[in-house]
């Protein structure tokens, strides 16, 4: 059985940072979220991996190769122009096994894939397809289902008095080929809107299961900041780079924090980070690899990817930067969200 991660798209909601790369290798506590899940799924016992991809693809290619600095075997299913979700399996379908699952890889979560796939093998239908619960599902194509599972339909953004659950597609699917038959070959097809709704018209057998665990998608600006506060207070205990020196201050290897610099829990600093005198960093602060902040900075609720350069006095609050970005000095940023034009690679 192998995976297919669907990493193809534009990620217009998460400009300016998709802008020049792929959403899924946008840096989720100083690593690619795509080097996260390819590390958790091969934990799991995955070793086989199918990348749809398209938009800058390139730059995933030259992270991964063939998978075999991961322990993994990776192999690419390009398209010429974007499929949708259901279209770019289609176009990978002769790289795919009898079985397979399929991971949108914007994603962030931590699966677990046995009792997923324990409930496919019990039920024998074509498509299982993860479920997780939300809060507030008028926002949602929700599902309703039998007593064993099998999905009878999906409720789009239904009114709350009438939603029939509060259960919504978690984009992790386990599927059979034979559903496959079911897509029409170099077409745009999207899998929420057309495929599962046609398969359970069809009656097919389209299941759901509700996963455990941590799940919420990187898909906009607030999501992805509130995921990394998620991690930094410990609600998602993903594995974090370097020494926990304090409670809830993380620091890489080779960094340089002047004496009189303050780190204020919770905070996450990555390797070969200088920080000069009386900065203050945190609470909720992730700082990228050999990034460089000055002399009396104040940076909490923010994001910084590798390589930023951050002059003397800046004030920085609830901000989000791409690699290299270049600040300041003493200037006073707040909720910005700034990328630097040439694609830089993690
Ligand atoms: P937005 O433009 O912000 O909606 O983002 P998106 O289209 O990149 O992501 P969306 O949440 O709609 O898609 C879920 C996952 O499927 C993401 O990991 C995308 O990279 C991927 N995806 C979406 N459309 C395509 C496609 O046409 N081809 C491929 N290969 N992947 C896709």
């Amino acid at each position: 059985m192998n995976a297919l991660l669907l990493a193809g798209g534009l990620g217009t909601r998460l400009r300016p940072l998709t802008e020049q790369m792929p959403k899924p290798m946008a840096l989720v506590a100083n690593r690619p979220w795509l080097e996260h899940l390819v590390i958790q799924l091969r934990d799991q016992g995955i070793d086989d991996f199918v990348f749809a991809v398209k938009h800058f693809h390139e730059q995933i290619r030259q992270h991964f190769g063939d998978g075999s600095r991961f322990g993994v075997s990776i192999r690419y299913a390009l398209e010429q122009s974007l499929l949708g979700t259901a279209g770019a399996i289609k176009n990978a379908e002769t790289m795919l096994d009898e079985r397979f699952i399929v991971v949108n890889a914007d994603i962030v979560h931590e699966i677990q894939l046995i009792p997923l796939l324990e409930y496919h093998r019990q039920h024998g239908g074509l498509v299982t397809i993860g479920l997780t619960e939300v809060e507030d599902p008028t926002q949602f194509g929700v599902v309703e289902q039998e007593d064993n599972g099998r999905i009878l339909r999906f409720v789009e953004k239904p009114r709350l008095e009438e939603a029939p659950s509060r259960r919504v597609n978690a984009g992790i699917y386990v599927m059979e080929r034979a559903s496959l038959s079911y897509i029409p070959k170099d077409q745009a097809v999207s899998i929420e809107r057309e495929t599962f709704p046609l398969l359970i018209r069809e009656t097919a057998g389209v299941y759901g299961k509700v996963i455990s665990g941590y799940w919420k998608d990187m898909g906009t600006k607030d999501r992805y900041r509130s995921i990394h506060w998620d991690i930094l207070n410990r609600e998602f205990a993903l594995p974090l780079p370097g020494q926990e020196t304090g409670q809830g201050i993380w620091v890489g290897e080779d960094c340089e924090i002047a004496t009189g610099a303050l780190l204020v829990p919770p905070v996450l600093i990555g390797n070969r980070v200088k920080i000069g005198e009386r900065s203050i960093i945190g609470p909720f602060a992730v700082i990228g690899d050999d990034c460089r902040i000055g002399r009396n900075v104040r940076c909490s609720e923010t994001i910084m990817w590798n390589r930023c350069k951050i002059g003397d006095a800046m004030n920085l609050n609830n901000c989000i930067f791409g690699f290299g970005l270049e600040l300041g000095p003493r200037q006073i940023l707040h909720e910005a969200v700034v990328n630097r034009m040439e694609a830089m690679q993690a």
